[in-house]
């Protein structure tokens, strides 16, 4: 393959070649969208890092969930922020709490929608950790099974999978057999297995009000540095059961996506970020790059990684432009 012989712009001279020759191919089947949920009636209060993203109140979401699956969106991703927080983050697996009220609301009045709900306790705990704190220390074993109360109580509003993120050890297994007691085996589990402490999510702690009051989370999420650590984890929640394993953040962390498509055959989702969805709508604003372009590109590179799936807040706006291509 040595030029003259060779020359690869052969088939790079128009879109026709250039469509024919792709390797890859972003289709909106492959986009979910995160929505945040508060309590109240016609609320819309913008995310300031985060433009076109707010807090929804319940109806606000059902509209937003039409918009979503009318632009062929598959799924959508539910976090709550809940009126009261406490020390056992109880409105994470309350009957009527704020993600179980949005799920029964979108499953009975949006059809044709997958609905995710993430499993976590940091939105819900007075501490903002993502687990039970005794003496400082975030408790992996206590923790577990609140994570699986929550996961219940998701499934029994209808959610159509589980999505736990706080990164317990051993907390896939106990979701898993929770689920299945309750008569929800059917319900898949999509595990955060490779969820990385990182300094992206900073925009997200803002829109669900998460951010952790004292330390940080990085006796728990895992280090930035490792890749390895990245597939024993994912091996791990595999084994306890996991359906669908995720890699997050997303494009700081394309290495990790494509090594893990390399080492397992489940289905990988990636979540393109808070962090990395505000760096781009700054940069446009500014008019020192083209969002739009820039969108498409990491997207593509996400899905050229390895992932089938990619949880992103440019869902919408990527649905379009996909559509406006056909
Ligand atoms: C909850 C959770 C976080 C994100 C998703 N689920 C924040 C965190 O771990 O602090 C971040 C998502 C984003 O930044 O878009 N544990």
């Amino acid at each position: 393959m040595l030029f003259p012989d060779y020359r690869p712009r052969r088939l790079r001279q128009n879109e026709n070649f250039r469509r024919m020759i792709r390797e890859t191919q972003l289709s909106v089947d492959n986009l979910i969208l995160p929505l945040f949920s508060v309590e109240g009636k016609g609320v819309k209060s913008p995310i300031p890092s985060m433009p076109g993203h707010y807090q929804l109140s319940v109806e606000n979401i059902v509209k937003e969930g039409k918009v979503a699956r009318d632009l062929g969106i598959p799924a959508v991703m539910i976090f709550g922020i809940p009126k009261k927080k406490d020390s056992l983050a109880m409105s994470a697996y309350a009957k009527n709490g704020i993600v179980q009220k949005t799920v029964k609301a979108l499953k009975n009045k949006v059809k044709d929608l997958i609905v995710i709900t993430d499993v976590c306790l940091c939105e819900y705990t007075d501490h903002g950790h993502c687990g039970v704190v005794q003496d400082g220390i975030i408790e992996n074993d206590a923790t577990l099974d609140l994570l699986a109360r929550a996961a219940v109580s998701h499934a029994q509003a209808g959610a159509d999978m589980v999505a736990p993120s706080d990164m317990m050890d051993g907390r896939v297994a106990a979701v898993r057999e929770a689920l299945d007691e309750n008569g929800f085996e059917i319900t898949p589990i999509m595990s955060y297995a490779a969820k990385y402490c990182s300094a992206f999510y900073y925009p997200f702690r803002q829109a669900a009000e998460s951010a952790p009051k004292f330390g940080d989370r990085r006796t728990y999420q895992m280090d930035p540095a490792n890749s390895l650590e990245a597939i024993r984890e994912v091996t791990m929640d595999m084994e306890e059961g996991a359906d669908i394993i995720m890699v997050k953040p997303a494009l700081a962390y394309l290495d990790v996506i494509f090594r893990i498509r390399q080492e397992i055959d489940l289905p990988i989702a990636a979540y393109n970020v808070s962090g990395e969805f505000a760096m781009i709508k700054a940069a446009d604003k500014l008019g020192w790059l083209d969002g739009n372009q820039v969108m498409m590109e990491s997207l593509t590179a996400i899905k050229r990684a390895g992932a089938d799936m990619i949880l992103t807040y440019f869902a919408k706006e990527a649905a379009s432009k996909l559509a406006s291509r056909a």
